[in-house]
């Protein structure tokens, strides 16, 4: 039995040492160390190198490190009956709710036009408009966070979600009728939905061209939602009348791609909402713990849904 770490482009170290801490017996690897490939029975993976699953014979579960799960899905060498789980707890639906709060209330609030002002020594006071109406695509853990914070501040909240189902007070719309309705009400239409077969490139001219004049569309889903041709012609139109996009078809974003200078398109490196060692550590165990005790994973995904 042993928990092995798979995260090629990340530094497992600071991770590996808050996991031993909690629990110092654990038989703890960090790829590419892997012992006897047949002792491992749970894989922590983010970007995981290609075929590292068929190389484990007794593979119980393999658990993304963040709260996306899409790496996973497609991955053929994960074997059938290998359950595939997530790590989001409530520190990273909490800072992603705080980051969709930043972004809209500036906004809302003009802060940039302030900051512009100052640096002209401008004394020119505006209100915001009576309070905007958000739009959440998804409403999972991230969306259901990012809700209960928007209702906090008394604005209207609605969401999208495959079933319809919701938080209480949030208007729910779903099917391909519900995302015209949500995109028509929305004054900032913000994407969290988990990236599968049916979301990706949700975001595309249909959608924009119902949205409001003037609206803001977030991306803090994945980059393959998002239709990017589709977005730079959008943005002509007014519908949205801006974009902040936290994820990307390439990430790093490549230095001569268009978003960059866009004056309306404001880009931000992948950072809405990063898991945290600690909390990632204290569920990599607790998710270990019921695997290997002969339980789901935690965060357990339906692999024919994808999330
Ligand atoms: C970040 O994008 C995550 O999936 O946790």
């Amino acid at each position: 039995m042993a928990l092995l770490i798979a995260t090629p482009d990340r530094d497992a170290a600071d991770l590996a040492r808050h996991i031993r801490q909690r629990d110092p017996e654990i038989d703890l690897r960090l790829w590419p160390e892997l012992g006897d490939p047949s002792e491992i029975t749970f894989v922590l993976a983010w970007r995981p190198p290609d075929g590292l699953f068929r190389l484990l014979p007794n593979l119980a579960a393999v658990s993304s490190l963040g709260a996306g799960v899409d790496a996973l899905i497609d991955d053929e060498s994960i074997p059938a009956g290998v359950e595939i789980g997530r790590l989001a707890g409530p520190r990273l639906a909490a800072d992603m709710a705080a980051y969709v709060v930043a972004v809209v209330v500036s906004h809302w609030k003009r802060l940039p036009g302030f900051i512009e002002d100052q640096k002209r020594q401008r004394w020119n006071p505006r209100a915001p408009g009576s309070p905007p109406t958000v739009g959440l695509l998804g409403t999972g853990q991230m969306g259901q966070r990012s809700a209960a914070a928007f209702a906090e501040l008394g604005f209207p909240v609605h969401g999208h979600s495959r079933s319809g189902r919701g938080p209480e007070g949030v208007e729910m719309h779903s099917g391909n009728d519900g995302l015209a309705e949500i995109a028509g009400v929305s004054d900032y239409l913000v994407n969290l939905l988990p990236l599968t077969r049916r979301t990706r490139r949700i975001l595309d001219r249909s959608l924009f061209s119902c949205m409001k004049n003037g609206s803001t569309l977030i991306n803090v889903g994945r980059g393959e939602h998002l239709v990017e041709a589709d977005l730079l012609e959008a943005l002509e139109t007014g519908r949205p009348a801006c974009a902040v996009l936290d994820v990307f078809r390439t990430e790093p974003l490549p230095p001569n791609h268009p978003f960059w200078r866009h004056p309306r398109i404001l880009v931000t490196p992948h950072c809405a909402s990063i898991t945290r060692t600690e909390e990632a550590a204290e569920l990599a165990l607790e998710s270990y713990r019921r695997v290997m005790a002969g339980k789901l994973p935690l965060g357990r995904v339906d692999r024919e849904r994808g999330y």
